[in-house]
């Protein structure tokens, strides 16, 4: 049983590793240099997408993922911020069109396959919510219901995520939750940080005061940039991929 599934998968470690060592004789023989001092300049930087579920542009929920992208960049990673903004986002209608036509897109044209797009080169993700009535934004449910059920498996497969939630007061941790689910769906190591990410606030101002949330950030955002170098040194060492299997479904009916 998933026989395939598992060569599909050892192929695409393979298919990396055989790119990699293209870029790296190439840019060698262009510069004339050491394989080992073209490890470095041939590198791709790596990059998160920071996903801002509300609807206002510069906020509390962006503020906190702003603390995120700082502490990114200083670690070398690169940051892109997107915005699900302020316009309706569909729920999804079920349609089962993404299924049928396996595109790893939404059939709804709108800003979810534009992220769908952006998330295919990404090498992880930060989603980030205000907490609307104890839960994750209506909006960013709507968006990551779609995102999550139209993407190809490996827009998203292994790749490191984490959610951050923004609250005046209440209902944080369901939030965090909520979010986090379609991580571990997807087969996303979840990066962890000495708290629930979390910062508190109806201001910017606010959450710049709340010390301690700013703080769990930051040390989530270390441990993703952490995450990330040890997964680019396991596929430079040749780490095979875990083995996998097929799907099997069975809807508790016989
Ligand atoms: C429709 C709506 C519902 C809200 N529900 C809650 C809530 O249940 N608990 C809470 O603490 N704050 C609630 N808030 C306040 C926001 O979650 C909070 O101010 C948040 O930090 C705003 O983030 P933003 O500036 O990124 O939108 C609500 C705000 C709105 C607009």
């Amino acid at each position: 049983m998933g026989k395939n599934t598992n060569m599909e998968h050892a192929d695409l470690g393979k298919r990396k590793l055989i790119k990699m060592s293209a870029g790296l004789l190439a840019g060698a023989a262009v510069l004339g240099a050491s394989p080992v001092s073209q490890v470095f300049a041939n590198e791709r930087k790596m990059k998160v997408v920071l996903v801002n579920g509300s609807p206002n542009e510069k906020g509390c929920t962006y503020t906190g993922l702003m603390e995120v992208a700082e502490t990114l960049q200083k670690e070398g990673i690169a940051t892109e911020i997107f915005q699900v903004g302020k316009s309706p986002v569909s729920g999804c209608t079920a349609c089962m069109g993404c299924r049928e036509n396996s595109s790893g897109r939404c059939v709804i044209s709108d800003r979810v396959n534009d992220f769908l797009e952006l998330a295919e080169k990404a090498d992880g993700f930060v989603f980030g919510t205000p907490v609307h009535f104890a839960a994750a934004s209506g909006a960013i449910t709507s968006f990551m219901d779609r995102v999550f059920y139209s993407s190809r498996s490996e827009t998203f497969y292994l790749k490191p995520a984490a959610a951050i939630v923004s609250a005046r007061r209440g209902g944080t941790t369901t939030a965090f939750d909520q979010i986090t689910k379609y991580f571990l769906y997807k087969e996303m190591p979840v990066i962890p940080s000495r708290y629930w990410n979390m910062i508190h606030g109806r201001k910017p101002e606010d959450v710049k005061q709340d010390l301690e949330g700013l703080q769990t950030l930051r040390i989530m955002a270390r441990n993703m940039a952490w995450f990330l170098r040890c997964k680019e040194a396991a596929a430079k060492a040749g780490v095979a991929l875990p083995q996998t299997e097929q799907r099997v479904q069975t809807n508790f009916i016989r």
